[in-house]
């Protein structure tokens, strides 16, 4: 079966083409979000400007017709609307007049199918770390149970956040990652709450910490504290669980210092440890192409009148929407 995915959650339109677990293509175009941040409208137009290239691309490097596709897969949500709904929309589209079956796809349950597959780790404790989300996964059913999180903001959209508030070119946290390199420790709030974070109060006594500190220092000292949190929340959960995988999978998971901290912790407690590569950690289709195709092969395909957008979709809201009986 041939599936093809389509990302638009945020500010990254992907289409990705998958063939029984193969990925045959992965054409990613990403809008570049610039001090103002991510204005829903211009995400949107981003989207719609760049997607027949970005179709037409990914089916050439597959090599293969629209026509060879069987189903066609979708984000689903969380996500940010308008960017959000134009996806699906297209999709839909798509769907109804080449009449394809669809799917739609929890955007976080796609990066953890992914990076499980790509890592080869079948049974882990998941950490997914992204703009929106930071959770703590552990398998329950086909979907995913969440054992702890964040309370208030993703630990990437407090990265981007602090990038912005200093008043960074580029206000991502790998633009932060490179302005942190080399910078020194100081202390800042360190709000850890069992398997819980908080990162607010840490955000704002960085900003407030940037008016006398180096913008080096602060950011450096912001990322060890968030990350040192990060990895505490995962540790408490492994010990939990007694699970002896750890998956790290979303945006956040590139970052190759939380990378080394998390592989740290898993070598001093004989714990496996995977991260797929920064291809599939970043919002990409053939995510969306292969979980979807996990989904169809359990679930069969879904209604056109059930697949719309679903802003705040949780990956633990996936066992009673698709045990509903709905799809
Ligand atoms: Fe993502």
């Amino acid at each position: 079966m041939i599936v093809l995915g389509i990302e638009s959650t945020a500010h990254t339109l992907s289409i990705g083409i998958e063939k029984n677990g193969h990925i045959l293509s992965n054409v990613i175009d990403m809008f570049h979000v610039s001090n103002e941040g991510m204005i829903p409208r211009k995400l949107a137009d981003h989207h719609s400007s760049v997607f027949s290239t970005v179709f037409a691309t990914a089916l050439s490097q597959a090599n293969i017709a629209f026509e060879d596709v069987d189903l066609i897969a979708f984000s689903q949500g969380p996500g940010i609307g308008a960017p959000l709904s134009f996806g699906v929309g297209m999709a839909k589209f798509l769907s109804q007049k080449h009449d394809k079956e669809i799917i739609g796809v929890n955007h976080p349950y796609a990066h953890v199918e992914i990076s499980k597959h790509l890592t080869g780790l079948s049974n882990p404790l998941v950490l997914y770390v992204s703009g929106g989300n930071t959770q703590l996964l552990v398998q329950n059913h086909f979907s995913y149970s969440v054992l702890g999180e964040t309370l208030d903001i993703g630990i990437g959209n407090m990265f981007d956040s602090f990038a912005r508030a200093i008043k960074m070119e580029h206000c991502h946290g790998s633009a932060l990652s490179k302005l942190a390199s080399g910078g020194s420790y100081f202390p800042l709030p360190y709000s850890v709450k069992g398997m819980n974070l908080v990162f607010s109060g840490l955000q704002t006594a960085a900003e407030r910490a940037a008016q006398i500190h180096a913008p080096r220092d602060v950011a450096y000292s912001l990322m060890e504290t968030a990350f040192a949190m990060t990895v505490e929340v995962t540790e408490r959960a492994l010990f939990l669980t007694k699970k002896k995988q750890l998956v790290v999978c979303g945006g956040v998971a590139q970052n190759r210092r939380l990378q080394e901290m998390l592989s740290l912790m898993c070598k001093e407690d004989s714990v496996r440890f995977g991260v797929a590569s920064d291809e599939y950690n970043r919002d990409n289709g053939a995510m969306i192409a292969y979980a979807g195709s996990l989904l169809y092969k359990k679930f069969g395909p879904m209604n056109l009148d059930d697949c719309n957008p679903i802003t705040n979709y949780r990956i633990d809201q996936m066992v009673k929407l698709f045990s509903s009986g709905s799809y």
